[in-house]
């Protein structure tokens, strides 16, 4: 598993910066003052600090931006980079900062000289998220990482903040990693594996066999998984760090490990990238991870449906009329619309067992949502509009793209089916949208429900301000401070 980069916290000592090597770090205000630190560093440096804070340059700079001053006189450092910073960043634009210090780093070591910044947690928190490598598979030794410093007027108070953000980048890079994972390799089993492993966190993990879902009668779900060798599943992760009884949130994520499209077969270009099917279950496993880590004290159960969508002799074919678990009939017009015949069931016995307080499901569940949204904004689609709201403000404060989408009963009528209760396509037409009334019909009225549609912000071909170009990790700390800010004592 990829680990978060080390990172220690000090308190400033100026001797201790004539010995910097790699690369140092000074954050300057818009009023151009420099703290003790950077006044340190322009002395070593001979002035070259306050002549570009006092110049042109230095006023064009946004906040969060990073200009390099390169050969330093008397440092033997490759760089300083001055950071322009107010001395009460909002956390977005603190960790901005330190994911393009973490861009620069060329494998030596980081001093960051925070001083009195009220960022400085979230400055890390950046760094480290944006430092994120996935080099699992490649042959080549990996480099080691430099070693990264910060140093603040108030070391403890800096790494007691920054102790919570660990768990989360833990919990971010456990998502980004299952998202990169090959389906070779990320195999049904093999993902439940890495979940029944987090058991040592004090999470309750539970699989449920096919047997098990036979038995509940999750039949949409296992006619998803029908044509493939790999065994279908579900994995019930509980955190209970809540008060005894309340009801729990339920995360619920679509786990196709690959999606081939089944008999209803995808074209070749690009079927590669369908190993991030299972993003919805990456986050809510993500999610659940740093909840432990982070000892949250609210009830959450996590449900991840891990099935893998292939063409064979034993696959469903279009036309099959199958019965959910809840009791209705599917016609299964494409089978390539196999997420939402996934989540039905999955979202059902959620629902049946743990009676939650509300339920959030995450999928990457239609290419429509791309078209619409870009790789910028989730879709999110909702019936309670508190809850909702509560979700977009918490998505704004960590800067992850949400956008909320409409439901309504125009678009439900189009999955009207001559067969069968339903049929499990809309048409072209506002697909994302019907996709969603799909799983609305699996949800009870009196239930609070937020469908996040994640398909383009789950892996993305262009680095991101705090993610290299690939797996995103979207929705871990949106998620977490919902969960923080409403669901936690
Ligand atoms: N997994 C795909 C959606 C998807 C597309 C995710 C692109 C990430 C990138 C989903 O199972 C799917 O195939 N959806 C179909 C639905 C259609 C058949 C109604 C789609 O979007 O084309
Ligand atoms: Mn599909
Ligand atoms: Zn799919």
């Amino acid at each position: 598993m990829s680990t978060p980069i080390a990172i220690s916290f000090a308190e400033t000592d100026l001797d201790a910066i004539d010995a910097a090597t790699g690369r140092v770090a000074v954050f300057v205000g818009e009023d151009g003052k420099l703290d003790p630190s950077a006044r340190r560093v322009n002395k070593l440096i001979r002035g070259a600090l306050s002549r570009f804070v006092e110049s042109p340059a230095f006023e064009k700079m946004s906040p969060g931006d990073v200009t390099s001053l390169a050969y330093p006189a008397q440092l033997d450092v490759e760089a300083v980079d001055v950071v322009r910073l107010e001395k009460r960043p909002g956390a977005d634009v603190a960790r901005k900062a330190g994911a393009a210090l973490a861009k620069l780093m060329k494998g030596g070591d980081v001093l960051l000289l925070a001083g009195s910044n009220a960022g400085a947690a979230d400055i890390a928190f950046g760094f480290a998220l944006r430092a994120y490598t996935f080099d699992a598979h490649k042959s080549a030794e990996p480099t080691v990482p430099g070693k990264v410093r910060v140093m603040a007027t108030k070391p403890e108070e800096v790494a007691a903040a920054a102790g919570p953000m660990a768990a989360l980048a833990e919990g971010v890079f456990f998502t980004r990693d299952l998202v990169n994972e090959p389906a070779n390799i990320l195999t049904t089993d093999d993902f439940a594996a890495r979940l029944a492993a987090m058991q040592e966190l004090g999470l309750e993990v539970e699989i449920l066999e096919e047997e098990d879902l036979r038995k509940l009668g999750m039949r949409t779900l296992l006619a998803v998984g029908q044509g493939s060798e790999s065994p279908s599943k579900v994995v019930v992760m509980r955190w209970n760090g809540g008060e005894k009884d309340a009801a729990p949130l339920a995360l619920v994520g679509k786990g196709v490990v690959f999606d081939t499209g089944g008999i209803s077969i995808k074209p070749a270009a690009g079927m590669e990238e369908m190993t991030m099917d299972m993003g919805g279950a990456a986050v809510v496993s993500g999610v659940m991870r740093a909840l432990a880590l982070r000892k949250a004290k609210a009830n959450v159960v996590g449900l991840v449906g891990l099935v893998e969508n292939m063409p064979d002799g034993k696959a469903q074919r279009p036309g099959d009329i199958v019965k959910t678990m809840k009791g209705d009939t599917v016609e299964v017009i494409n089978t390539d619309a196999e997420g939402r015949l996934v989540l039905a069931d999955v979202l059902w016995y959620a629902q049946e067992r743990f009676a939650p307080a509300a339920m959030i499901d995450l999928a990457t569940l239609t290419g429509a949502i791309i078209i619409g949204l870009g790789n910028y904004n989730s879709g999110v689609f909702s019936n309670d509009d508190d809850l909702c709201n509560a979700f977009l403000a918490a998505a704004a404060k960590e800067g992850e793209g949400a956008w909320r989408m409409p439901l309504g009963d125009a678009y439900d009528r189009l999955l009207k089916s001559q067969l069968a209760d339903m049929k499990n396509v809309g048409g072209r037409a506002g697909g994302s949208i019907t996709a969603a009334q799909f799983l609305q019909r699996f949800v009870k009225d009196d239930c609070p429900w937020i469908h996040l549609d994640i398909a383009g912000v789950a892996r993305v071909s262009e680095e991101t301000a705090l993610a290299p170009k690939g797996a995103t990790g979207w929705g871990v700390l949106t998620l977490d401070r919902l969960i923080a800010d409403r669901f936690e004592a």
